[in-house]
């Protein structure tokens, strides 16, 4: 898969004077289902997270207070991508090495993600990386 099939989602906001209402459905508004979700908090400023790529899990990363960045890369093409509403995701391909930084304070990043922890999943080497993407 290649950097284009990421992208950013708009997901559905109910408004109501009593406040907002979004809702994630696997399959539906994401093109995965949802296995595992965890989420980053009381990341300190400075902060980088990430560096890392899957090789077969599927993510979706949502700023649900703050903001923050994501950068992700195939090997040859990168992009930034800054996540502040909470109606709006980020959907991650598998084979995309990626970190996340500028981090706010007080920010929470909550990640959707298509399979249970799985080490073996990692790929944390970029040269490792880029060898499993055919360019090196
Ligand atoms: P990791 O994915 O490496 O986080 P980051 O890339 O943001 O630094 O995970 C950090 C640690 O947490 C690592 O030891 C594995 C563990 N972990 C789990 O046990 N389950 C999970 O679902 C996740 C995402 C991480």
């Amino acid at each position: 898969m290649s950097i284009k099939d990421c992208r950013i989602i708009e997901l559905p906001k109910i408004h109501d004077r009593r406040g907002n209402l979004t809702f994630i459905e696997g399959g539906v508004q994401i093109p995965f289902d949802i296995q595992r979700v965890y989420y980053l908090y009381d990341v300190p400023g400075g902060a980088e997270r990430g560096a890392h790529a899957h090789r077969s899990l599927h993510q979706f990363i949502v700023a649900m207070s703050g903001s923050f960045d994501v950068v992700l890369s195939d090997g040859s093409e990168s992009k930034r991508f800054h996540l502040n509403r909470s109606y709006f995701g980020l959907y991650v391909c598998p084979m995309m090495w990626r970190f996340l930084d500028n981090f706010s304070s007080g920010s929470v990043c909550m990640v959707l993600a298509s399979r249970h922890y799985d080490e073996s999943d990692y790929i944390r080497d970029h040269d490792q990386f880029l060898s499993e993407r055919g360019l090196s």
